[in-house]
């Protein structure tokens, strides 16, 4: 099988590597990838925020299956476009990746299929923002109803701040949502489906604050562990039972059939589970840790849910142990990243790169704010953190920035759920 995989960060890297180690797949292709899918995967040049360029590329190419990676060209259209063209595509449609495309439309969805989620409050304008804070109260919960890479949201006890991001995001023409605030541990739990049957992958945890200790400004996430050894019995089949299938349902009974990974990301809060953002593709950097334990080869299981067979396919099978990921970010990030620096010591096994970038003389410089994602494996997640954090020591990146603590609540046993 020929297949294609759109995107350029860690998660198209792990996902290629995880390809790559598919016997059915024949030749492997990243558009427009990085310096480090080279290694694996045949580079082609695509907008990939152009649909009908994603489906030009992969007919040109041959290809049999196309994998998209990121949100923004799910919700440009680029596996309608890709589908159109005849060729199997994993990943939603532009209408159902509103899923993540639009806040508003989940909360819609999760309404009408009974999916717990936090309360919220549209803001159609200035007027409505503090009516709408102080009936949520603090700490108050801030987000952009659109698209923001995961920086949309400002989580806040100060009022005055609440209101200036309300207003900011007002101003940039976006619409705003307030949230009740929800308390608890967060989990993001992945699905592959194809619109009918789902299949839940491993629950993982990511860290989205940008310092040590959970400080700083939200990011796009700064590390991820999995397995979760805190994670309640039964909790994969919880949110089976009460958020993926009933949202998968709702969405064919709308006609807006949801193919492709569908990604809860839930708070475990003192009264139960709830959503708090669904996301239409696999999680940056959640997938750089659950794809490598994952031992069912990854093409047959795309192919299954982009061809409509999901139900035909075998139990998922996972390896023993467990991995941790580190991003390592560049100076400013996320604010205002500063690239164009030279890499060193990132072509090492579990060094997935996210923003790279081939420098004309043949060198790996930084071009985004997430440079790599740096992964480790053991046999528990202590073994495993140990491993990330002794990869991350081999690389040189001037000025970089990384947190030191990734899975080291899980590890010493301080999270509680409930
Ligand atoms: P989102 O873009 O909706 O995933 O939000 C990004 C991050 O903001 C989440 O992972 C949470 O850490 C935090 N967050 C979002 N919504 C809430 C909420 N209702 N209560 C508490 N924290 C939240
Ligand atoms: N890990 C957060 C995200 O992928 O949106």
């Amino acid at each position: 099988m020929r297949v294609l995989v759109i995107g350029s960060g860690a998660r198209e890297h792990a996902l290629c590597v995880a390809l790559s180690s598919d016997p059915v797949v024949s030749a492997l292709a990243c558009a427009p990838g990085n310096a480090g899918t080279r290694a694996v995967a045949e580079p082609l040049d695509v907008d990939a925020a152009d649909p009908e360029a994603v489906a030009r590329v992969a007919v040109d190419w041959g290809a049999e299956l196309v994998v998209i990676g990121p949100e923004v060209p799910l919700v440009a259209g680029a596996a309608d476009a890709v589908r159109d063209a005849g060729i199997a595509c994993f990943g939603p449609s532009a209408e159902a990746a509103q899923l993540e495309g639009s806040k508003s439309f989940a909360k819609h969805v999760m309404a009408a299929a009974g999916v717990p989620t936090a309360r919220s409050w549209p803001v159609g304008g200035p007027a409505e923002l503090e009516t709408a804070l102080d009936e949520a109260g603090a700490p108050y919960v801030v987000k952009d109803d659109g698209l923001a890479a995961g920086k949309g949201v400002l989580v806040t006890d100060d009022r005055a701040a609440a209101v200036a991001h309300g207003h900011h995001v007002l101003d940039a023409g976006g619409a705003v949502l307030v949230e009740e605030y929800l308390d608890g541990p967060e989990v993001s739990l992945f699905a592959v489906t194809d619109g009918t049957t789902v299949l839940p992958l491993l629950p993982a945890q990511d860290h989205k604050r940008r310092d040590d200790g959970d400080g700083g400004p939200n990011t796009g996430g700064m590390g991820a562990y999995a397995p979760l050894p805190w994670a309640p019995a039964g909790l994969v089949d919880e949110v089976l039972a009460t958020v993926l299938q009933p949202t998968v349902d709702e969405m064919a009974r709308r006609g807006e059939t949801f193919s492709g990974l569908l990604y809860a990301g839930l708070a475990l809060t003192s009264r139960g589970l709830r959503v708090v953002e669904f996301n239409a593709r696999f999680g940056d950097p959640e997938t750089q840790v659950v794809l490598p334990l994952l031992e069912t080869p990854l093409a047959g299981l795309l192919h299954a849910a982009a061809t409509g067979t999901l139900a035909d396919h075998p139990p998922l099978r996972w390896r023993e142990g467990a991995a941790v990921t580190v991003v390592v970010a560049a100076p400013g990030y996320p604010e205002a990243p500063r690239t164009g620096s030279p890499i060193t010591g990132a072509d090492g096994e579990g060094v997935l790169h996210a923003g790279t970038a081939l420098a004309a003389d043949g060198d790996v410089v930084s071009a985004g704010g997430r440079v790599l994602a740096v992964t480790g494996f053991g046999a528990d997640l202590a073994a495993a953190r140990q491993a990330a954090y002794e990869r991350v020591a081999g690389v040189r990146l001037a000025d970089a920035h990384w947190r030191t603590d990734i899975a080291l609540a899980a590890v010493e046993g301080r999270i509680v759920v409930g």
